[in-house]
């Protein structure tokens, strides 16, 4: 069943756990994650990002999303992630997706709030939500200029949020995207401080490796969705290489097998550390 974020994120505010934010890459990994989905019987967000886009299509990524969604008994949001390409994610709007997200962390600073504003309000028309990314979070997209500067600072986060009406908000508080890079820190008293003042549901990217214990502290101070890729990718990539090496396997249904089951059990293994598992 298709639902956009606001429909799941609200409940997981109030009742204090998170939802995973999983990137479908292949075929492969979105019926995993799905799957992973119903057998723990968790809302569950699968997230399309550009370059998945680039590599199959608008329509294709849709059309695999949204035929997992309809014959799913969970609730599964279609989210557009780390939105740049406007153009593109305003089309994504027009085909159906339930939710999308505003990356302006590269648009000038005096014309987010205006920008951000006008799309929200014409997504919100068609029940579609909106999570947005002000600050820039490091990591894959190499945007870390090493001296927090990046980091979200509340007080304007709180006006981003106030005047935009977006539904959700990414937080750059020291999480990156990709393998871990090296002195990788949360910074959970400035997720304290954001929480405190920003009203709507909070969103960490870049979580993959990140320790559990920050997972769930992180959780308790009011992250409601938590973004996950690079784990998904490296589980997929462990088992491929293991099962390429019987050179008498040689049938692409049983080389994909195994790792589309990989990607299944780290969403399981994520949904259960959210505390999603049986929120469907
Ligand atoms: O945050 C970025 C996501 O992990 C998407 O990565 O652009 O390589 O698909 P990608
Ligand atoms: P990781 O690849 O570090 O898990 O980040 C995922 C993400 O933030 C997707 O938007
Ligand atoms: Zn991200």
């Amino acid at each position: 069943m298709l639902v956009n974020l606001s429909h799941i994120l609200a409940k997981a505010d109030r009742e204090k756990y998170a939802i995973g934010g999983f990137n479908m890459t292949t075929l492969e990994s979105a019926m995993a994650i799905v799957e992973a989905g119903e057998q723990e019987k968790s809302p569950i967000i699968l997230q399309i990002s550009e370059k998945t886009i680039d590599y199959m299509g608008l329509d294709l990524a849709f059309a695999i999303a949204k035929t997992l969604a309809d014959g799913s008994e969970v609730p599964v949001c279609i989210h557009f992630d780390h939105g740049r390409n406007f153009e593109l994610v305003q089309k994504a709007t027009d085909i159906g997706f339930s939710s999308v997200m505003l990356d302006v962390s590269k648009m000038e600073k005096n014309e987010r709030i205006k920008f951000v504003k006008e799309f929200t309000t014409r997504a919100h028309h068609r029940k579609i939500t909106v999570e947005a990314e002000e600050d820039q979070i490091g990591g894959r997209e190499d945007y870390v200029d090493g001296n927090r500067g990046h980091f979200t600072d509340p007080k304007r986060a709180a006006q981003f949020v106030k005047e935009t009406d977006v539904d959700c908000f990414a937080v750059s508080i020291g999480s990156t995207h990709g393998k871990p890079l090296p002195n990788e820190e949360l910074d959970l008293d400035l997720l304290k401080e954001i929480d405190k003042v920003v009203e709507v549901p909070l969103v960490l990217h870049g979580a993959s490796s990140t320790d559990e214990k920050v997972l769930k502290e992180a959780i308790s101070l009011g992250i409601c969705k938590i973004n996950i890729d690079t784990d998904l990718r490296l589980a997929f990539t462990r088992e491929l290489r293991r099962t390429l090496k019987d050179a008498d396997i040689y049938d692409p249904r049983e080389e994909m097998r195994p790792s589309r089951d990989e990607i299944r059990d780290e969403v399981i293994k994520h949904i259960r550390l959210f505390g999603c598992d049986g929120k469907a």
